[in-house]
């Protein structure tokens, strides 16, 4: 059988508009679909949205909408964005928390859990933190307050149905341990690995008695489901599964599953257990990725330092924020992004760099008539190895900065011999120097399939076509 890759980003929140971070997230998902399918995997690449639980309702509830109206039109602006015109993005599935479908899953499977003797009635006392739908211990505050979201938890205690964790403990550190589980980079399997050694796994709540913005138990109607499960399950029923243990869809397990380091924790902990509860295989890793700050510091509306994806579109085009988003820093730290450097990188990379390589090359082509005819022997396997090692392993910026590189090379070579020159006086030379440059261009187009799939196809056209647009216009 041809080889598989199951990637998924994580669902994003339906209580505000898509930011920058939902977009970073889901771009870098794609590159690494697109490259796995250019390996001919059979790939299958899905992201959707959260919209049940407490914060979403809230929100719902200050605009003064019913909670479905109110994620109906925010999921659409989330599918929206990943269209072909604004992010071209590749997902094969878009999946809704909402949808009967998913809902019906999810009632099913806490049935089977509830029949396993996974889940028991209880009470939970504790702080919850309605920005992170989490309960939080002590030692995760700072000041009494959630870190992540500056706010005091609320005291709640609650009668509950709780889920079996701790049982897993054991078997969870020795899956990360052997890699066997992967959690990537390393000091994020550290990290996991350094928590579940020294606490004892806590039984979670898995559903709340005063909250109708969820799927209601089925053996239970007055509790509805906690938020997290219900999204876990997305990562199946986004494959069509129906919630039958028996039946897990021949995609599963995934190979990859890309979270911000804010969910680490949840998914290292609950969602494992879950699938161990249920006897479902684990995903076979997790790559964990920093978060995108701004001059230095979180972006936040009060800090006045948001980069808004609209406003990155419009200046930049849909390749030109692809570009900027993945060249920003290195997968997996934090990254610090301004307007002013993006739009100097832009210039540098894309106007000056790539966009001048590519109409200089085909205008010197154009203007020559052996070279407008004659078709040009290109090698078969143009994905140099170097680009491969990157994108293997999830080095997204190593991979663009190789690919500068090569760009940067080739117009020094232009630089150095002025084909222009040699046009009127060493046709023979000309020829020759063209013809490395638009191997060269081949090349570079081919690796940038994954990263600028537009501008990849525009260039292989007009190495056909011997035309060419402005494929990237400076910007201010
Ligand atoms: N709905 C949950 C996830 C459930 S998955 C079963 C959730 N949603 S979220 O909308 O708050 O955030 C989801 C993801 O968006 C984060 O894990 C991260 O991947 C991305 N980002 C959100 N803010 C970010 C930044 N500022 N920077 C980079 N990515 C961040 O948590």
């Amino acid at each position: 059988m041809k080889e598989k890759f199951y990637v998924t980003t994580p669902i994003y929140y339906t209580n505000g508009q898509p930011h920058i971070g939902h977009a970073y997230t889901t771009v870098a998902c794609d590159v690494l679909a697109r490259w796995n399918r250019l390996q001919k995997k059979e790939t299958f690449f899905l992201t959707g949205t959260d919209e049940h639980g407490a914060k979403i309702q809230k929100k719902a509830q200050e605009e003064g909408k019913d909670p479905q109206e109110f994620v109906d039109e925010i999921a659409e602006v989330f599918e929206n964005l990943w269209k072909k015109d604004k992010l071209n993005i590749s997902n094969d599935f878009f999946i809704r928390t909402t949808s009967s479908s998913h809902k019906a899953a999810v009632q099913k499977v806490l049935q089977t859990l509830f029949d396993n003797g996974s889940l028991y009635k209880g009470t939970y006392k504790g702080l919850y933190c309605t920005g992170c739908e989490q309960f939080k211990s002590e030692n995760e505050l700072v000041d009494g307050k959630c870190p992540d979201h500056g706010t005091l938890p609320e005291e709640m205690e609650e009668e509950c149905y709780l889920m079996k964790m701790n049982r897993w403990q054991d078997l969870l550190i020795e899956k990360i341990q052997a890699d066997e589980f992967q959690i990537r980079p390393e000091r994020y399997k550290k990290e996991i690995l350094s928590f579940l050694q020294s606490q004892k796994l806590e039984d979670v709540s898995i559903s709340r008695k005063n909250l109708s913005w969820g799927i209601p138990l089925p053996f239970d109607k007055e509790h509805t489901t906690y938020v997290w499960i219900d999204a876990f399950l997305n990562y199946l029923t986004g494959l069509g599964w129906n919630g039958d243990v028996k039946n897990i869809p021949a995609m599963w397990p995934a190979d990859l599953q890309v979270i911000g380091k804010d969910i680490l924790r949840v998914h290292a902990t609950i969602w494992l257990a879950l699938l161990l509860n249920l006897e479902i295989e684990l995903p076979k890793s997790f790559f964990v990725h920093g978060h995108i700050l701004s001059g230095g510091r979180k972006m936040s509306k009060t800090l006045g330092n948001v980069i808004r994806v609209e406003d990155l579109l419009e200046k930049f085009g849909t390749d030109g924020t692809r570009y900027l988003l993945m060249s920003g820093g290195t997968f997996g730290e934090d990254l610090d992004l301004t307007m002013e450097r993006m739009v100097e990188k832009y210039n540098a990379d894309l106007a000056n760099g790539l966009g001048n390589l590519v109409s200089r090359t085909i205008k010197l082509v154009g203007s020559n008539e052996f070279l407008k005819t004659k078709k040009i022997e290109i090698p078969k396997d143009l994905h140099g190895e170097p680009i491969k090692l990157f994108l293997n392993n999830f080095n997204l910026h190593g991979a663009l900065e190789c690919i500068n590189d090569l760009v940067k090379a080739a117009n020094k070579f232009i630089e150095e011999n002025k084909p222009w020159e040699l046009a009127k006086n060493n046709v023979e030379k000309f020829e020759e120097v063209m013809k490395k440059l638009v191997i060269d261009l081949y090349v570079i187009s081919d690796l940038l399939i994954p990263f600028l799939p537009d501008t990849a196809e525009k260039i292989k056209t007009a190495l056909e076509t011997k035309k060419v647009e402005p494929l990237f216009q400076r910007v201010k």
